[in-house]
């Protein structure tokens, strides 16, 4: 069997950790410009992208170039996947070329269908339920300032969107005491609430979800937000900015939190809306560890999963 990476819970927590340390191990390399042999070395990784990425993308290709491997970006117009040919027939063809696809979808059950047709690893690039590349960057940023994970606190504010999910999600899973402040239109999806409230109960914790911020943010270790309309949405933001002005972080609001709290935020970021420019671009702020953590979290992945995928071929 082929093991995916649709959603964090994809992995367990022990799974998790081990993945973690080794993006850092990796991380420690990459600075001290130890550059070791090239395990992916003729391999590629095939990108299909239905909606637009700076982050994902980069640390996708950047990454397969610094493993000895290939990347291969394929543009929602490029290959039009379930109009031009259906979504299994694109997950078959590929499989016969490439060691591994990642994908960014529009719908949760196009990346479900992908990794049912597919002979090779499906990595989640972004989903309307799920972003799990993004969810392992923060836990590593996150471990890297607290290390303790089983005492430090965070708080999401904002829309209980894609990006919400997976931290909620991961953040039970490992430990961390996660808090969510939402509108109450906005909430995170019921089932996942549901299941990252057992992951928490797992470790005697209990995920909060509020519609008050300060709420949320009261003693925090760190303050998350992500925009309030994401891509697929634009159509809603004029909708929604009254709807969330409260929800903004800023400094009236960081003041709730621990005086050394983290920020944090998944970029592209809208100054002036979800997160003032002063507390994004303040001392606080973890943004662009974030950032360069996507590119040291994605590499330990693709090198897991194919390792797994190789184990399991010679075991059959
Ligand atoms: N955070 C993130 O996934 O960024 P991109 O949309 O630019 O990939
Ligand atoms: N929630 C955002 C995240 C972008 C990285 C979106 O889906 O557009």
């Amino acid at each position: 069997m082929v093991r995916h990476y649709l959603s964090v819970t994809d992995f367990t927590a022990a799974e998790t950790l081990v993945l973690l340390q080794r993006a850092h191990t990796l991380k420690a390399a990459w600075h001290a410009q130890q550059q070791q042999e090239f395990p992916l070395r003729g391999q590629t990784l095939a990108l299909v992208f239905e909606k637009p990425s700076l982050r994902t993308r980069v640390a996708f290709e950047a990454g397969m170039t610094q493993l000895g491997g290939h990347a291969s970006y394929l543009a929602a117009n490029d290959i039009d996947m379930g109009g031009r040919e259906s979504v299994a027939d694109v997950a078959r063809n590929l499989s016969r070329w490439v060691q591994a696809i990642a994908a960014r979808v529009f719908k949760h059950q196009t990346i479900l269908q992908l990794a049912c047709f597919a002979s090779v690893p499906v990595i989640n690039a972004l989903s309307d339920v799920e972003h799990p590349c993004q969810a392992l960057a923060d836990m590593l940023t996150l471990y890297e300032h607290r290390p303790a994970l089983h005492t430090t606190t965070l708080a999401y504010v904002g829309d209980g969107n894609n990006v919400c999910h997976s931290l909620m999600l991961i953040g039970a899973l490992l430990g961390v005491q996660v808090r969510v402040a939402c509108p109450p239109d906005y909430r995170p999806h019921p089932d996942v609430v549901e299941q990252a409230q057992q992951f928490a109960a797992a470790h005697g914790q209990q995920l909060s979800i509020t519609a008050v911020p300060e709420e949320a943010v009261a003693g925090a270790d760190a303050v998350y937000t992500d925009v309030w309309a994401s891509m697929g949405q634009e159509h809603e933001a004029a909708r929604r900015r009254p709807v969330f002005a409260a929800y903004q972080v800023n400094q009236p609001l960081l003041r709730h939190a621990r005086p050394d709290a983290l920020v944090m935020h998944c970029l592209p970021a809208h100054r002036g809306e979800e997160i003032t420019a002063e507390v994004i671009d303040g001392p606080q702020s973890v943004v662009f560890e974030q950032a360069e953590n996507r590119l040291h979290v994605q590499k330990a992945l693709l090198l897991t999963l194919l390792e797994l995928a190789a184990a399991s071929q010679s075991s059959h």
